[in-house]
């Protein structure tokens, strides 16, 4: 029944990655993000223009890397393995998906990243240390973002029931993790659930992640329960300026009655996003000169 405010979270989480980035420049270490995209998918590009626009606002060194799609994996590799070795860079980000037939390798190039770089939190190193509850690597910043919005309610995770819907390596099963390392008890459905509403309706904390457009619906969310909307979903609406609109993967207004808070898309899960990715492209920074 009420909205959670993501811009506003995210302008809290920034504020203090920007006194982080004073304090570091006061001992000589400027935090570096490299933001490479390969190809001219729309959105990845308005994600990436985001990213690099809100780390000169908080005085963080950027390097946006544009390659065209015909890029071959040889050149890609040596980029990321030059990066790598290039102390102005804190983090390096490769945004997903690649086009063509780089999709396909897309986990191979990731892994050529330095695990001490990987501030999207993909690399296995990563994985690894999210599944085994060590905080010393990096998490995906949209799961962290979610987790970090649920607090910021005020929710008591542990004990809760956690319904993830989606498995993808970016959104579901690190969030699946995270809300296991938090004490929930977790449940992940996706496409080959069968009953997907019953399963939903049982979730205290239902957190869609799958990319399908107001897939959610109220008969699948339980009275009371919080809804994090991962979805951010272009649809065609002629009667918009672009051409289309964007809504998420939970049918907001079909929902919001009936339950007790819900993020709304936009502004909900994504600036959370970019303040997570700004946060971990600190703490990079710290970690390779401590
Ligand atoms: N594409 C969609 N979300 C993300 C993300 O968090 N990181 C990267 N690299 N690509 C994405």
């Amino acid at each position: 029944m009420r909205n959670i405010d993501g811009k506003a979270v995210a302008a809290k989480v920034l504020d203090s990655v920007a006194q982080e980035v004073s304090a570091l420049k006061e001992q000589g270490v400027t935090p570096g993000l490299a933001v490479v995209i390969v190809g001219d998918d729309p959105a990845s590009k308005v994600y990436v223009g985001s990213k690099v626009k809100k780390c000169e606002e908080l005085g963080i060194y950027s390097r946006k890397i544009a390659l065209p799609a015909e890029t071959s994996e040889a050149e890609l590799r040596t980029l990321i393995s030059d990066l790598n070795n290039d102390d102005a860079i804190s983090g390096i980000l490769v945004q997903s998906p690649l086009p063509g037939d780089l999709r396909k390798i897309e986990d191979d190039i990731v892994e050529g990243i330095d695990p001490a770089k990987d501030v999207d939190g993909f690399h296995p190193i990563n994985v690894a240390k999210l599944v085994m509850g060590d905080d010393t690597g990096f998490v995906p910043c949209t799961p962290a973002g979610c987790i970090e919005l649920l607090k910021s309610e005020g929710v008591e995770l542990s004990g809760k029931r956690a319904v993830v819907v989606g498995r993808s390596m970016i959104v579901g099963k690190p969030l699946a993790a995270l809300l296991l390392n938090e004490s929930c008890t977790v449940t992940i459905a996706h496409s080959r659930t069968t009953d997907i509403n019953a399963v939903c309706s049982e979730a205290d904390i239902l957190l869609v992640g799958v990319g399908v457009p107001e897939l959610i619906k109220k008969d699948a969310v339980k009275r009371g329960a919080y809804v994090i909307d991962v979805g951010i979903n272009r649809v065609d609406d002629p009667s918009k300026k672009k051409g289309y609109r964007l809504t998420g993967d939970v049918d907001y207004k079909d929902v919001f009655e009936n339950c007790e808070a819900i993020t709304p898309v936009p502004g909900g899960v994504g600036p959370m996003t970019i303040a997570l990715l700004m946060q971990n492209t600190v703490k990079a920074a710290k970690l390779q000169n401590a």
